[in-house]
């Protein structure tokens, strides 16, 4: 981002505001997060909530956010502060979740990294047996390094100002990525066993519904689409006026859905076809994803190789977010300090190490320490999803809704053309999200959820 702030006017065309957004939403959240959340809370009723939270409450939000960015042209804490001083704190608090969110994306990222050594190495029959992962991500060093391995590329490439160069690459990685996912979906489907866990997955139950699936899904939905955070405001604040929000902001959510949805098509019913359909199997969590892509990778014609490519599309889609993450960071503090950018790239990169070790050791050394009830990684990933997200959503949505009222983002959005869901964006802000975020709060605070 801090290329785009140089460049005085901002993207140069709508489709590169679009790939820039789609590439800090589309990572870790979409591969590794949703499909393991996907097979914990329900399969196809998860699904189905995530989707119709999507489409009503994400549409709105990220509208609202990406006009508040444009009509400002300033980053959040700024932004806020531009349309009403007594509302900067809200910048403030968004600001404050990529902090928590990036030592522990480093430590998946991490993970990442260690599996495309796995496959570069020829070692993809050993990764797929059981136990592997466990004994990786318990060992005290080795995760540790390949974390910190993460955040240096991270820190290299926010230092030298190349995220442009990494964008254009993604840009064109991205589409591929989507469809190796596709047709590792399609095959995981053909495993045996695999049709049930694939009718799990798409396939609503309402008797698997309860209030963790909406409060697991909405989490998702923020981090998926790096919404409440501060970032799609910035994002905004680069777009150019003749372009559309309201079309870019669809274009963005159903590339990013789309994403999600192949990936837990690709891992979920795999799950069922390697486990016989136990449900403890389904209940892994974060390991999810790599316990058993090298399953199905180990059982394809050619998997060695198709292992690899997905795990180099993988780490390049987990860098543009974690990219993302630290230029909020970096900007955050540069905005404030009287120090070198690059002084404070060094001292994030340096902080952001060491506040990743704890989450890293939590499945290790550490896995006696509880927080809530959960690993010390699953403690942050709480917090911030489910905990401060909701929160930051819930003050954006009354300050639009009563504050700056829907009208002043209805003007924002229609300097650019027809906005046609005017009437949802001016019905979901000020009333529905208020109501539905505090239930959610209130339930994943009391049930710790
Ligand atoms: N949206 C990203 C993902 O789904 O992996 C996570 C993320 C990236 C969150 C960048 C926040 C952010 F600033």
């Amino acid at each position: 981002m801090k290329n785009m702030s140089n460049t005085k006017n901002g993207f140069t065309s709508k489709l590169g505001f679009v790939f820039a957004a789609a590439g800090s939403a589309v990572g870790l959240g979409n591969i590794w997060r949703f499909p393991y959340l996907a097979a914990k809370y329900g399969g196809g009723i998860f699904l189905l909530v995530y989707i119709l939270l999507a489409v009503t409450f994400g549409f709105a939000l990220m509208v609202t956010e990406i006009a508040i960015g444009r009509k400002t042209g300033k980053s959040a804490v700024k932004a806020f502060a531009a349309l009403d001083k007594r509302f900067s704190f809200i910048g403030y608090i968004a600001s404050a979740v990529p902090i928590i969110i990036f030592p522990y994306y480093c430590v998946i990222g991490g993970w990442v990294i260690k599996y495309l050594t796995v496959y570069l190495t020829g070692q993809g029959v050993e990764a797929a047996a059981d136990g592997y992962f466990d004994s990786f991500i318990s060992a005290p060093i080795s995760p540790i390094v390949f974390t910190c391995i993460f955040i240096f590329i991270t820190a290299v490439i926010v230092l030298m100002g190349v995220q442009k160069g990494i964008e254009k690459v993604s840009t064109i990685m991205m589409p591929v990525l989507v469809l190796l996912a596709i047709a590792i979906a399609i095959y995981s489907i053909t495993l045996d066993g695999a049709w049930e866990g694939f009718m799990y997955y798409i396939k609503p139950n309402f008797a698997d519904f309860s209030i963790k699936t909406v409060v697991a899904a909405m989490g998702q939905m923020f981090y998926s689409m790096s919404l409440a955070m501060g970032i799609m405001i910035t994002y905004g604040s680069y777009m150019r006026k003749e372009d559309n929000i309201e079309t870019s902001v669809h274009q963005i959510e159903i590339f990013d859905t789309a994403v999600a949805f192949f990936a837990g098509m690709m891992i979920v019913p795999a799950v069922y076809a390697f486990s016989g359909g136990d449900k403890d199997a389904l209940n892994q969590g974060a390991g999810l994803m790599f316990v058993t892509l090298p399953k199905v990778f180990e059982t394809m014609y050619g998997g060695k190789i198709i292992g690899a490519v997905f795990f180099v599309l993988v780490l390049l889609a987990a860098l543009t977010s974690s990219i993302s993450l630290m230029e909020t960071i970096v900007s955050i503090f540069s905005d404030k300090l009287k120090v070198k950018r690059q002084v404070i790239c060094i001292a994030v990169m340096l902080i952001s190490a060491a506040v990743a070790v704890p989450s890293s050791l939590g499945y290790g050394v550490w896995s006696n320490v509880q927080l809530l009830g959960r690993s010390i990684l699953d403690f942050f990933d709480f917090i911030s999803n489910n905990i401060m997200l909701p929160i930051t959503a819930l003050l954006t949505c009354i300050f639009v809704g009563y504050v700056i009222k829907p009208k002043a983002i209805e003007e924002e959005v229609e300097l650019s053309g027809k906005f046609r869901l005017k009437k949802l964006v001016r019905i979901m802000i000020p009333y529905v999200c208020p109501v539905f975020l505090v239930v959610i709060l209130i339930s994943s605070i009391i049930g710790y959820v």
